[in-house]
């Protein structure tokens, strides 16, 4: 069985280094998984004005989110947090209230900056908002990377080692997706 997993990188601009890391951690995770990125860049900043006709892109949103059996943030770091794009995200995504498309899904953080705290503050602040919004996130491991020139060439990981430590990453969310799909017990 393949999970369907609704991938949000933080980072809206061409290049990014967290979304040549989604693109290769989505190569990794095939057959158990499959990742796609979902657009937020297209969203208006979050107004509750606007929540009595949701704006299409809003709509187009939470269909996406809520037709995944998991979510994944993908974070840059910025000023030691995760980014505008990430929070503007989740703001829409958890309203109306009563319709939070996040609630209950199992969830992971990953993230990815140039300097060397590799998103260790971004990420701890990102994972007590989704808890707040009921995303189940993985514990072990966590994955910090400091990237560099040369790690991810068209999509593969260059460095066998952290090639490695990436598909032990996939392969614990993969069971973490699939133990939190369980059907629930009936007594
Ligand atoms: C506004 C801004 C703030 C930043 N703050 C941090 C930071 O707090 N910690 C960090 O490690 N890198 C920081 N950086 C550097 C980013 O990690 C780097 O630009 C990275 O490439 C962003 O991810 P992206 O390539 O996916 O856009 C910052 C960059 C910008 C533009």
């Amino acid at each position: 069985m393949t999970a369907k997993v609704a991938v949000i990188v933080g980072s809206l601009r061409k290049g990014s280094v967290n979304h040549v890391f989604a693109d290769a951690l989505a190569k990794l995770a095939r057959p158990r998984l499959d990742l796609q990125i979902v657009e937020i860049g297209d969203l208006p900043l979050y107004n509750q004005d606007l929540e009595g006709e949701l704006p299409p892109a809003v709509q187009r949103f939470k269909r996406e989110i809520e037709a995944a059996d998991a979510v994944l943030f993908v974070t840059p770091e910025f000023n030691r947090t995760f980014s505008a794009a990430i929070k503007n995200a989740i703001e829409w995504g958890s309203r109306p209230w009563g319709k939070n498309s996040w609630a209950g899904k199992p969830g992971a953080i990953v993230g990815a900056t140039l300097g060397a705290v590799g998103t260790a503050a971004a990420q701890s602040q990102l994972r007590s908002v989704a808890s707040a919004i009921g995303v189940a996130l993985t514990a072990q491991p966590e994955i910090y990377l400091n990237y560099r020139d040369g790690l991810i060439v068209d999509g593969e990981v260059t460095d066998e080692s952290f090639k490695k430590l990436l598909l032990d990453w996939t392969g614990n969310f993969a069971d973490w997706v699939a133990r939190l799909k369980a059907p629930t017990l009936q007594f």
